[in-house]
């Protein structure tokens, strides 16, 4: 069963806590929040303060993307907040290992994140050490941008290492994820789909939550 992780950048912030309701009793089960530093990504969004500020008030797993150069200088932070994911980017992190490790240790699950431009084969080293992997399907930075296909391949190549290797990491794709291409990636090996404008643009959110999931559904019975 594949996931679908809302992304808070796109939500409306006025009023989060009816968002984030809607998507609890819309059955949704991870949000996804967007970090990004103004450097690594040329956009600023949310810290740690923002995920502190929503986690009294739902159980769901909260999914960090960090966009961020030092990352690992932020990690406690995004952890005592309440995160239960963490991702870092591989472009970013010439000490991803520690970094990940750093993640794992505080109780959380370690992502690394790879751009659209960035080959799966990098990983090579670190892939047992993960426990998921994000494609970029977009340059990140904003929300809205148009779907990159050259994530397809990627995603094929990943889920066949994955597979060869016995490994059982989640592969999670991200940017300009649509119920019209939701069944091609879920058929392609993600696992967890990350989804801003598709989801909030608009509404009620509990009918785009339902298109996404009857897409990833279908998609999920072909492969039976
Ligand atoms: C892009 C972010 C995404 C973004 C997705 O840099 O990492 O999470 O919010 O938004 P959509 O689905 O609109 O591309
Ligand atoms: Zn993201």
């Amino acid at each position: 069963m594949s996931i679908l992780a809302p992304s808070m950048i796109a939500a409306n912030w006025w009023n989060i806590s009816q968002d984030v309701q809607a998507l609890e009793n819309a059955g949704c089960t991870w949000l996804h929040f967007d970090a990004m530093d103004g450097n690594f990504v040329p956009n600023l969004t949310l810290g740690p303060m923002f995920l502190e500020a929503v986690r009294p008030y739902t159980k769901l797993h909260f999914d960090t993307h960090l966009m961020i150069d030092n990352a690992g200088n932020y990690v406690d932070d995004f952890l005592e907040a309440g995160a239960n994911s963490i991702s870092v980017h591989w472009e970013n992190n010439p000490h991803l290992q520690k970094v990940l490790s750093q993640i794992r240790a505080g109780g959380a699950m370690a992502g690394v994140v790879l751009n659209p431009a960035t080959p799966v084969n990098v990983l090579d080293a670190i892939l047992e050490e993960v426990d998921y992997v994000l494609l970029m399907s977009v340059n990140p930075g904003f929300s809205g941008q148009p779907f990159l296909p050259l994530v397809i391949p990627k995603m094929q190549r990943l889920a066949q290492m994955r597979q060869e290797r016995g490994l059982n990491f989640l592969i999670q794709v991200d940017g300009g994820v649509s119920a019209k291409n939701a069944g091609q990636l879920v058929r392609a090996g993600a696992d967890v789909l990350v989804c801003g404008s598709s989801i909030f643009n608009e509404r009620p959110l509990a009918e785009n939550v339902a298109q996404l999931n009857q897409s990833m559904a279908a998609a999920n019975a072909v492969e039976i």
